[in-house]
């Protein structure tokens, strides 16, 4: 009885542990969409009408970006289309690259 016991609590432990590993994002991917989906227009030079204010993950803090992406905000900005039609994954994607290189974090980066 105890084995059985046991057994399920590591399941359960595992379980949630993958789990927040897979709500984190994957900030590689995330780079990837960011380029495709997001840059065309948030660049410096964007073509014609496309260009938008600049963005790159050092253009804001860790806590800036996720007052960015809340869903709420997201909502308000004239790009929505582009948002969209990238997946709910993909935008979770592109939050952990523009966080994990954000102005404040250990390592901030410009989008090369
Ligand atoms: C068709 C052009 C276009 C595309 C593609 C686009 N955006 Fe935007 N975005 C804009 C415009 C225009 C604004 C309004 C503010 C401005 O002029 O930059 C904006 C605003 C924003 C803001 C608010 C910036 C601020 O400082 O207020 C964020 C964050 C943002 N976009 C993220 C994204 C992400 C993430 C993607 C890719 C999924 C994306 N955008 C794709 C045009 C675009």
């Amino acid at each position: 009885m105890k084995k059985i016991f046991g057994c399920v609590l590591m399941g359960l432990i595992m379980i949630s542990f993958l789990g927040t590993a897979m709500a984190g994002g994957n900030y590689r991917k995330g780079k990837y969409l960011f380029r495709k989906n997001c840059r065309s227009c948030h660049m410096e030079n964007a073509p014609g009408d496309k260009q938008a204010k600049v963005l790159e993950p050092s253009t804001y803090t860790m806590s800036e970006w996720t007052a960015a992406f809340a869903p709420e905000k997201a909502a308000t900005y004239p790009c929505k289309a582009a948002w969209e039609k990238t997946t709910p994954e993909g935008i979770e994607d592109i939050y952990s690259y523009l966080y994990k290189f954000a102005k404040d974090s250990p390592t901030p980066a410009k989008c090369k």
